[in-house]
Formats: structure tokens, sequence, C-alpha cells
């Protein structure tokens, strides 16, 4: 095949990640405008290199016109989570959606790798729409927490510095970093109840601020320039107090106050 066929072969790919990616992103977005915790932390994503794609072939005897048929993960999605719990709410997002289907999912959570990996994997099944019309093809997403991430990351780069030959030391060194990595995995968990309401309270805050300035910006152009100045300080004051529920009761009544506005504006 040559290299202008690669190519094209791996577009639908590179639609699908980016897709995926944007689709995921979007849902971190739902989640912090209805000032819900997200169980989603960053979204990423990459098509399969040729050259590893070349390594896999070699590796596992895959001839170049089934590449499609037999490589699951040409593209590939990784989505990162604060905590373990938040991985099994992923899981199941992913489930109930229409747009992807799950061919087969793998858990090296609860069944850790010898290395000492950890992550959930799914093949899910993603339509792409392109020139050359509908096109369904596999996406291999990874979910994991970020201790996970940390881990994974720095003994892939391990793998490729020993090109996947590792020394034993260092294989017992990233065993036991991997043991180190599910005790803190285990004690983040125990904290997360804390994490999440506080991360929720800043998700209010921030959208609460968001609305008010958005009122008082309007108020410019409709209410009295002293009036609007005067609701600004007194917005700077709530402000200050460092405290959600009176700026949540300002954000009530300045809703009134451009109501009235409004209304007038409209006779
Ligand atoms: P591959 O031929 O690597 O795709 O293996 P597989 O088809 O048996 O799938 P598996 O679920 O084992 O691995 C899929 C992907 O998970 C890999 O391409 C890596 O990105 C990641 N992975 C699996 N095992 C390890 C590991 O021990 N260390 C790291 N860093 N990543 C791993
Ligand atoms: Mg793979």
């Amino acid at each position: 095949m040559d290299i202008q066929l690669w190519r094209e072969m791996l577009d639908p790919y590179r639609l699908a990640v980016d897709e995926l990616i944007l689709k995921f992103n979007h849902l971190i977005e739902e989640f912090h405008n209805a000032n819900l915790y997200s169980p989603i932390e960053q979204v990423n994503g990459r098509v399969k290199k040729i050259s590893s794609i070349l390594d896999k072939c070699q590796k596992k005897g895959i001839p170049y016109d089934e590449i499609d048929k037999y490589i699951e993960d040409i593209a590939g999605v990784r989505i990162i989570c604060q905590f373990v719990e938040d991985i099994d709410r992923v899981v199941e997002i992913i489930r109930q959606r229409t747009d992807m289907e799950v061919k087969s999912e793998k858990d090296y959570i609860t069944n850790m790798k010898k290395s000492g990996y950890r992550s959930y994997h799914m093949i899910v099944y993603y339509e792409v729409h392109t020139l050359q019309g509908v096109k369904r093809l596999c996406c291999e997403i990874q979910i994991r927490t970020l201790a996970m991430n940390f881990w994974a990351t720095v003994e892939h780069s391990l793998q490729y510095k020993y090109k996947k030959n590792i020394p034993d030391d260092v294989k017992e060194k990233l065993h036991n970093a991997s043991k180190a990595i599910v005790a803190l995995d285990q004690e983040m968990s125990s904290v997360r109840d804390e994490i999440t309401d506080a991360q929720n309270l800043f998700q209010i805050k921030a959208n609460v601020v968001s609305d008010i300035l958005c009122n008082i910006q309007n108020l410019y152009k409709a209410a009295n320039k002293r009036e609007v100045i005067k609701i600004q300080d007194e917005f700077y004051r709530v402000f200050k107090q460092d405290d959600v529920e009176q700026l949540i009761r300002f954000c009530k009544e300045l809703d009134i106050v451009a109501e009235g506005y409004r209304a007038q504006s409209l006779h």
C-alpha cells in the first residue's frame, strides 16, 4: 500500500478521534454548566502512527489490507478521571450512548496486568460520515485515573527507552510504584466526597458570578448609569464576603431588576 493510501485509510480515524474528543469535552461542559461534578477530568486522543501500525502488523502477522479488521486501536481516546469511582460512571455513560456500540471491554483495574498496568479499556464501534459515505470503525477508549495515567506514562517511556526489555530491577521498582498508586487511589477515594463538594461549590460560584456579570453588562445598556454603578458596588461588596449563598441571593435579586428593565423595554 502506498503512502497516499495509508493517509486516506487513516483519515476517517482522525475524524472519529476528533469527534469523540469533542463529544466528551462537551459532556464535561454540560456537567459544569449544571453545577454538577464531572466524572471526566480530561480527554485526549490520537491516531496510531503508521510506524506503530506496521510494527503491530509484523508482530501479529496481520496483512496490510486487513488492518481495518484486526487493529482495533487505530483510533484511540483516553479519558482521565480524578477518582476510581468516576471510571464506573464513565463506563456506564458510554454503554448507554447510542452513537457508540460497545464491542468489548477489558477491566485491568480489577485484574491488574502483570506489569502493574491499570486502566479500563473499551472497544467501541463508531460511525463517521465522509465523502465516501458512512464508515463504521473501531475505537479504543482507555479510562483511568490521574494516578494510573501517571504510572502508565512513566512506564511507557521506560518501555520505549529499553525497547520493551525493561531490566528486572527497574521492573520491580515499577511494580512497587504501582502498588503505591493503588494505595494513593484508595486514599483519594476516601476524601472524594469532600473534594467533590468543594469543586461543586467552586463551580456554582463561577456560574453565579458569570450570570451576575452578564446581567450587569445588559443593565449598562438599559438602566441609568448611576444605578448600574450602585449595583456593581453592591456586587463587589457581596463578592468580598466569600459566601456563595449571599451571591446566589444577590443574583436572584438582580434577575428581578433586570427582568423589570426587559419588561419596560417591551412597552
Ligand atoms: P496491544 O497489542 O498493545 O494493543 O495489546 P492488546 O491488543 O492485547 O490490548 P491491551 O488491552 O493489552 O492493550 C491496549 C493498550 O493499553 C496498549 O496499546 C497500551 O496503550 C495500553 N497498555 C496495555 N498494557 C500496558 C502496560 O503494561 N503499560 C502501559 N504503559 N500501557 C499498557
Ligand atoms: Mg492496543
